[in-house]
């Protein structure tokens, strides 16, 4: 699903990321973990389409996507959350979920708004449904009205996650997602993100919970794999400890 090959990213003098070569197949949680400033975002932003990696190449779904942008690699069904939540906190938690739907365009045109079609008001229907049922999903359909502002972290993150999997991501990438959430909300994360039938990879610093959802776990070290394996294996792996698990 994921092919990343041979891929360095550089900023001036600093190696984020050293020759990656990684390939996630399709369905599944891939962990990934190692320690702050290892190169975790800027290979989100790679796959996400937010920066050029300096060197290398990035396929998804067999198509190479290197030269293109976040707009691109979104219609692909690439979707992703950020360390620091990115919502639309002028919008209600309803319209930024809304609005991840809204690419796929309105049918009938600016004629079907004005004169209410029936055809468009089933879609905005429809997708009104679908937001509130992912709303639901994560928790948060009794905020459905508030500014995404006003709410504190842990629930603007579920809002980025509700956004993320409303319209059936083919690619999911999670970055620290559980961070400023609390136990209850931790474990609803677990069960939100669980059964989703999609690519996942997941950037998590709580190491137990990670390798409880992940089937796979790639540790990542001032920019280099250091280890890819089964939790158990990874777990066991001298070079992690010393690196990051101590
Ligand atoms: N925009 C940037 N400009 C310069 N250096 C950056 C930039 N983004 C990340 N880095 C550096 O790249 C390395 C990897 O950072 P990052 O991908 O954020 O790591 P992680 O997410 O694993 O904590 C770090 O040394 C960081 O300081
Ligand atoms: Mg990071």
């Amino acid at each position: 699903m994921i092919s990343i090959d041979d891929v360095s990213v550089r900023f001036g003098g600093v190696h984020a990321l050293t020759d990656i070569g990684l390939t996630i197949g399709e369905g599944g949680i891939c962990g990934l973990i190692g320690p702050n400033g290892a190169g975790k975002t800027t290979l989100f932003d790679v796959v996400s389409g937010l920066r050029r990696p300096t060197t290398g190449s990035v396929c998804i779904g067999g198509v190479d996507v290197t030269g293109t942008g976040a707009l691109h690699r979104s219609r692909l069904g690439v979707r992703r959350t950020f360390q620091r939540p990115q919502v639309f906190g002028r919008l209600t938690v309803l319209d930024n979920v809304l609005a991840a739907l809204e690419w796929h365009g309105g049918r009938g045109g600016l004629a079907a708004d004005l004169v209410g079609w029936r055809p468009r008001r089933r879609l905005a229907d429809e997708r009104r449904a679908r937001a509130e049922e992912a709303l639901r999903r994560c928790g948060i359909e009794e905020f459905a009205g508030v500014y995404a502002a006003d709410l504190p972290i842990g629930r603007r993150r579920m809002v980025e996650l509700a956004r993320a999997i409303v319209d059936d991501p083919a690619v999911l990438l999670l970055d620290e997602p559980t961070s400023g959430l609390d136990d209850d909300q931790r474990a609803l994360f677990a069960e939100v993100v669980r059964p989703l039938d999609t690519t996942i990879l997941l950037v998590e610093h709580d190491v137990p919970f990670v390798m409880s959802l992940s089937r796979r776990v790639v540790v990542l070290n001032l920019g280099k794999v250091i280890a890819d394996g089964r939790p158990d294996e990874v777990r066991a792996d001298p070079a992690v400890r010393a690196a990051y698990l101590g």
